[in-house]
């Protein structure tokens, strides 16, 4: 399983890169508007702390202007993946854009169909909302296992790219339901190392190795 990280922090992004554990980034207009920099500038960043993917999303809604607003995105660097959202302009322009090579991700996906008509529009990744649907009750675990067998019935090779991960118990989740990758916010990425029991062992050894002047 893949873990790409959903910040425009460079900062985390550094911090987590110097562990080996992260394959891309994934980032959003609100990220990016976070982040308080400019569009171009903080992806071009990111995208020299990362060999992989770094999703920049365009912010048109037209056909026209997503193309062109994508190409824009992946002029900045090789390893961007233009984000797209989900609608049917989304959609026309995500098969454009991949025929002409582009790494796609489609975004803001809340049902198995989405889904399909995703792959079917040539997405390299989809992005289900796991945490958004919780919060509106529905189970978003349920999704990632839907699409996983629509994409296994139909060989697509459109990577599901779990997304709105909120706790660690999601990324456990995903993994379990076949998701490629888990784009998780640096501080639950961050949490998925922590066990008390680790800690307490841990601390045992070291007390017992200075007590018995174990030395490496
Ligand atoms: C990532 O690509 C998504 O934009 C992000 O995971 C959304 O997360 P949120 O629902 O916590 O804002």
């Amino acid at each position: 399983m893949k873990f790409f990280v959903d910040t425009a922090d460079t900062a985390e992004i550094k911090d987590l890169a110097a562990t080996g554990l992260i394959d891309g980034v994934t980032t959003n207009p609100s990220l990016i508007a976070k982040s308080g920099r400019n569009f171009a500038e903080v992806i071009e960043e990111i995208c020299g702390l990362t060999e992989g993917h770094v999703s920049a999303e365009v912010v048109a809604t037209d056909y026209e202007t997503m193309v062109s607003e994508g190409k824009k995105l992946q002029a900045i660097a090789s390893n961007v993946a233009v984000k797209l959202p989900l609608t049917m302009d989304g959609l026309r322009a995500c098969r454009t854009l991949s025929d002409a090579g582009t790494a796609v991700t489609v975004t803001l996906c809340f049902s198995a169909n989405q889904a399909l008509l995703a792959a079917k529009a040539g997405a390299a990744y989809i992005s289900p909302f796991i945490g958004r649907l919780d919060d509106i009750n529905i189970d978003g675990m349920e999704l990632i296992e839907d699409i996983r067998t629509i994409y296994d019935n139909y060989m697509f090779e459109t990577e599901i790219l779990a997304a709105s991960i909120r706790s660690a118990n999601h990324v456990k989740l995903s993994a379990l339901a076949g998701a490629d990758v888990a784009t998780v916010p640096p501080n639950v990425l961050k949490g998925l190392v922590s066990h008390p029991l680790t800690d307490k062992g841990l601390a045992a050894f070291l007390a017992d190795a200075e007590k018995g002047g174990v030395k490496v």
